[in-house]
């Protein structure tokens, strides 16, 4: 395992689409096992591929209740609004308030291509709705309604 270098908000990679992965491999699980330790090592609730310069369709998260890895995500169901501060690992000194949906199902393959669903609610609705922006190159900023200070 390795702790990758995340990306500034400044790079063209942060602000492209990002193609689906195909293959299930030793590779990903590299990937994914390295952009664990780069998210622990950062203090984040979650991380995207393209963050540390994979153009490919895949977030993790952790809000405290363990790792969650969702490969080629899709929200599949959002219900209701929650509006909260938010920033990136990507941007830092950067916070804005952004309105999400309080409830998301996320519809993903784990690192094997074994299909699951999950329900999230609040901070895990929030991190799913940002990461997975992410991978369609979008990031909070575009989102927000108003920026906070630098802090
Ligand atoms: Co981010």
């Amino acid at each position: 395992m390795a702790i990758r270098t995340i990306l500034n908000e400044k790079e063209d990679i942060l602000h492209k689409v990002c193609r689906p992965v195909t293959e299930f491999n030793e590779r990903l699980w590299e990937q994914l096992d390295d952009m664990a330790e780069t998210l622990e090592a950062s203090n984040g609730v979650g991380l995207a591929a393209p963050q540390v310069g994979i153009l490919r369709r895949f977030f993790i998260m952790d809000v405290g209740d363990g790792l969650v890895e969702a490969i080629n995500p899709t929200i599949i169901a959002k219900k209701g609004t929650q509006d909260g501060q938010e920033g990136c690992l990507s941007s830092p000194g950067k916070w804005g308030m952004v309105e999400r949906p309080q409830k998301v199902i996320l519809k993903a393959q784990d690192r094997y291509g074994k299909e699951f669903t999950l329900s999230s609610k609040d901070l895990a609705a929030r991190c799913i709705c940002h990461e997975t922006d992410h991978l369609d190159g979008i990031l909070f900023a575009e989102r927000a309604h108003e920026m906070l200070q630098e802090t």
